[in-house]
């Protein structure tokens, strides 16, 4: 007799599956606020729990293999443990991971820097990318002496109460749990892409800098043009507000350089994180010598109260990071490592889409350079396998959440041996025609799945 439930047969089938995760979920949640370590690793009925990583592969504490598509939240370009990363960490790991003093890596990291990104002319370590936009907007504020910051819906610059601020709909400048009213009043949050609102809102002058992520809202999810970030190259520079980029994600990711070499658009200010230190935690903020000598100690108490913005952090370019973040850098600063991943995540939308148009379902998979998205809310099937433009549906209908669809899919993914967040994926070099091949077959199988539970 058909056994009776209130849930879902996927989740049925991932519940039964997956009972070493199961257990360690039950463990997590009397440890954890909602049993996890970050918003975005929840999932119904409970997450994945991960023992070790290869190449395009990861493999849970059930013993099951998948293939990944989180690629360390986009810290990860040439897949898991590239060879030349491990062994600069192995290296230093015997030589100490902390000095509590400088070291010719970080030097040798920071010239790596200054080297590949155009706007890059100083450079200060931090512990991750949320550290390194809210240094940004410190600097900013700094050199400018004015208060107000533009960022724009949608967009994410890290956890900070200074700009998790119209991040979801609906994208208001409207305090959150424990924000306070008085810094979320110093930001103006605007629709993006609108170059008529920005030079509205700059012309007032009291905007410090105008902060976006330069290829659009969560890694192009709102895709935007380079035309944007020229416009608002311009725009700043005549209200006198610094441009910041947030290349914490596009950073050596689209070009060598970031998205201000691939659009040619160079910032005052670019925060980086994630490729930046090779898997390992770490972030940056570059940019202008005379903005980043904000950073720098002057003459007298009075100078550096006034010109000086304190700035420790035990883990500043920690060698640990810094002998990845070195090991990483070479690795991509020629340039063919990211054409490799971006020829592969076209392949994979191209063939994602064919599927979809084949099983006759109305979603979407697109995205530029080394990803691939699916938007759920599409209301035809792709006509073939091409990149899907979804420059004609409305900026918040794209970055709108599914959650039925993204959690199914997700499932039906994993139930499969492939795993993604459930709206976004990255590539890396691993994803090779192989891989490509195994994650067709399976994401097949799965949309199966997901039209059989009624949902595609
Ligand atoms: C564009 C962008 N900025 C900032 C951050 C925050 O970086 P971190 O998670 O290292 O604090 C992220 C993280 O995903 C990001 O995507």
């Amino acid at each position: 007799m058909a056994r009776i439930t209130a849930s879902p047969p996927l989740q049925d089938a991932y519940t039964d599956a997956l009972p070493a995760s199961h257990a360690l979920f039950d463990r997590a949640r009397r440890v954890f606020p909602d049993a996890v370590t970050h918003d975005n690793r929840r999932m119904q009925p409970f997450p994945l729990y991960v023992e070790r990583a290869d190449g395009a592969c990861k493999w849970d504490v059930d013993g099951r293999q998948y293939i990944d598509y989180w690629m360390g939240h986009g810290a990860l370009l040439l897949g898991h443990n590239p060879p030349a990363v491990r062994e600069a960490v192995r290296e230093q790991a015997m030589r100490g991971t902390h000095y509590g003093a400088c070291h010719e890596k970080e030097v040798e990291w920071g010239e790596w820097v200054c080297r590949l990104v155009p706007s890059a002319e100083r450079i200060r370590f931090t512990a991750s990318g949320t550290e390194a936009t809210h240094m940004a907007v410190r600097l900013a504020r700094a050199f400018t002496g004015k208060s107000h910051i533009v960022k724009f819906a949608g967009h994410f610059h890290g956890w900070h109460e200074g700009l998790e601020i119209g991040v979801r709909a609906p994208y208001e400048a409207e305090p959150e749990a424990g924000q306070l009213r008085e810094v979320v009043d110093l930001v103006s949050v605007l629709p993006p892409d609108d170059i008529a609102a920005v030079r509205e809102r700059l012309a007032r002058r009291d905007v410090a800098a105008v902060i976006l992520e330069p290829t659009g809202g969560h890694f192009g999810t709102i895709p935007l043009p380079a035309s944007f970030a020229r416009a608002l190259r311009e725009e700043t520079r005549r209200a006198d507000a610094l441009l910041i980029f947030d290349e914490v994600v596009t950073g050596f990711r689209v070009a060598p350089g970031g998205a201000q070499e691939l659009f040619g658009v160079t910032p005052d200010l670019t925060t980086l994180a994630k490729i930046l230190a090779g898997g390992l935690p770490g972030g940056a903020v570059a940019g202008r010598a005379d903005v980043l000598s904000f950073l720098s100690t002057k003459a007298s108490a009075e100078e550096n109260r006034r010109s000086k913005i304190a700035h420790p952090g035990t883990f500043n370019a920690n060698p640990l990071s810094a002998a990845a973040g070195v090991a990483m850098l070479a690795q991509v600063a020629g340039g063919e490592k990211i054409r490799v991943a971006n020829a592969q995540a076209a392949k994979l939308r191209h063939g994602l889409n064919e599927i979809l148009a084949r099983e006759r379902i109305a979603w979407k998979v697109y995205g530029e350079s080394s990803d691939w998205k699916i938007f759920f809310g599409a209301d035809a099937p792709p006509r073939d396998g091409a990149d899907q433009s979804v420059a004609q549906i409305e900026w918040r209908r794209l970055d709108g959440k599914f959650p039925e669809q993204s959690r199914a899919l997700r499932q039906a993914l994993i139930l499969n041996g492939v795993d993604f967040n459930g709206a976004r994926a990255l590539v890396g070099t691993c994803h090779t025609d192989d891989v490509i091949a195994e994650t067709l077959a399976a994401f097949e199988t799965a949309v199966r799945a997901v039209k059989d539970e009624g949902l595609a």
